[in-house]
């Protein structure tokens, strides 16, 4: 083939032309922000966009550098060619109604609006309320457990974890396990793998919140040996509290006539039903709460202060074991804010994804349909146009007569709209009950190698959950004398 009269050949021209169309497919994308005149970071890498950044970089830092870069609070990045909208302004964007590809939870619009009606009146306070005694019971557990490290340190991480996925075998599978019982007990030990800390691991699991697809492979193995345990077991614990064998059911007759038809085997089926939504509620309840009570005793810890205030207000209501009514909890007013400043300073779920389901306007931005919209709310959370001090850990700040100065949309730990965290009220009920038993028991004490709050660095788990970056934290409570790692 002849070019500007010079002879190329023929596999030379070829190879050019596929790589030029490679290349401008590649980042075909990059313009989207210049073309909507948004602010963006440029990229340059066809196909792989930012993704190589945000695959070594923790959320959290992220969002802290970008907020810094972009002070207007709307940005645009590249995850891989797809470009994403970093939103880190409390604006109704999470209301708009959309679906969730990345986010905790990974399904369906459809599919997910129907697990949800019908999985939604598992929280009312009825229900709540028929667990108590269960996550009591759980609770004795974290106590009992704790006592019998006297001395020793110990990584409050791992009770806590233990804690948390009693919590949920036992009201969502009916199953009375302890996997308190040892800190490497095989639920843990699948639970931690599932949520992977290694460094490699790390690395594909965050390549799994980009790629969805990819990641069905990558982690499957985990998922199938962790949710193996739960349903291979049989389903035959605490009728009234087994709501997720309510919902297989559910699923199972809305899909009868399916069923039928198709000859499918009836009890596979609902195996899968099973699996699915077991994976949703380990997945989003194990490692959040767990994560959330163990950032509450280290604040207790370096703010012994506001641990006395919250341990008297306790004894007022609570008896000597830690135990009240479940219509007692809602005196423990200074305990709520408590949680909720824990919440808003160390927010688990660091990010939020939509998708646009229609073209909006946020800020004067036009958002056309399907772009990938990423809500910042450890940033939203610590941004000082919503907050008074915001790396100071001040509860009172959700005081009543403070909460005229919170901003709607600046604190949403749960989400919001229609995939708002389907479990905060269970979620903030297993908490409240193991901290007043524990805080009863025990004084979380700061030690020598305990970080200050403003030194803790992070790192992100497989779905970007916010984690401590190295085991550097220590507590001791005084009466036992129990030294607490962070983990
Ligand atoms: C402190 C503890 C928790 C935190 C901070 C938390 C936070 C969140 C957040 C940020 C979302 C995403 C909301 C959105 O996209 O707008 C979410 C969703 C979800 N959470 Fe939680 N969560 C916690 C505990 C739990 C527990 C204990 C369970 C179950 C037992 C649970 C089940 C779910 C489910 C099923 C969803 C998906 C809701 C949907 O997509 O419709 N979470 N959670």
């Amino acid at each position: 083939m002849e070019i500007l009269g010079l002879e190329v050949p023929l596999w030379v021209s070829l190879t050019t032309i596929i790589l030029s169309l490679l290349y401008w497919y590649g980042t075909s994308t990059f313009n989207t922000f210049k073309k909507m005149g948004v602010p963006y970071q440029p990229a340059y890498i066809p196909f792989v966009g930012h993704m190589i950044e945000l695959m070594t970089t923790s959320m959290s830092d992220h969002q802290e550098k970008y907020a810094k870069k972009f002070p207007g609070k709307v940005y645009g990045m590249f995850q891989g060619r797809t470009p994403v909208l970093k939103v880190a302004d409390a604006e109704p964007v999470v209301e708009e109604d959309s679906i969730s590809d990345n986010s905790i939870v990974s399904t369906t619009s459809d599919h997910w609006k129907h697990v949800r009606t019908i999985l939604a009146p598992t929280f009312t306070s009825g229900k709540l309320k028929q667990m108590y005694p269960v996550i009591q019971r759980c609770s004795q557990r974290f106590v009992k457990h704790l006592k019998s490290t006297e001395g020793a340190p110990i990584a409050i991480k791992d009770y806590a974890s233990g804690y948390t996925m009693d919590v949920i075998a036992s009201t969502a599978f009916g199953m009375d396990l302890d996997v308190q019982e040892t800190t490497d007990h095989e639920f843990i030990y699948h639970a931690k793998k599932f949520f992977g800390l290694p460094t490699d691991d790390r690395i594909i699991t965050r390549i799994k919140s980009f790629f969805n697809i990819l990641s069905s492979f990558l982690l499957s193995k985990a998922i199938r040996n962790f949710l193996g345990l739960f349903v291979d077991m049989s389903f035959s614990g605490l009728e009234t509290l087994n709501y997720l064998e309510g919902l297989a059911h559910a699923v199972l007759d809305q899909n009868k006539d399916q069923i039928e038809r198709k000859n499918l085997d009836y009890s596979r089926f609902n195996q899968k039903g099973c699996d699915a939504n077991a994976a949703i509620f380990i997945s989003a309840g194990y490692e959040t709460t767990a994560s959330t009570l163990q950032f509450f005793f280290y604040l207790m810890a370096v703010h012994p202060d506001i641990q006395n205030k919250l341990y008297s207000s306790i004894l007022e209501v609570a008896d000597e074991k830690g135990e009240c009514s479940y219509e007692e909890l809602k005196k423990l007013e200074y305990l709520d804010w408590c949680i909720d400043e824990t919440m808003r300073i160390f927010p688990i779920g660091t990010r939020l994804e939509r998708v646009a389901s229609r073209d909006i306007t946020i800020k004067g931005v036009k958002i056309p349909k399907g772009m990938t919209i990423n809500m910042s709310i450890y940033n939203m959370h610590r941004d000082s146009d919503y907050w008074t001090d915001p790396n100071t850990f001040n509860p009172d700040r959700f005081a009543p007569e403070n909460q005229t100065d919170i901003q709607q949309y600046a604190f949403i730990p749960f989400g919001s709209g229609g995939r708002k965290c389907i479990a905060s009220r269970l979620a903030l009920l297993e908490m409240k009950v193991v901290i007043i038993k524990s805080l009863t028991e025990f004084r979380y004490e700061a030690c020598a190698d305990t970080p200050k709050l403003r030194e803790l660095t992070f790192q992100d788990l497989a779905i970007g959950l916010l984690t401590p970056a190295s085991p550097t934290c220590f507590c001791r409570t005084k009466r036992i004398r129990i030294i607490c790692r962070l983990l």
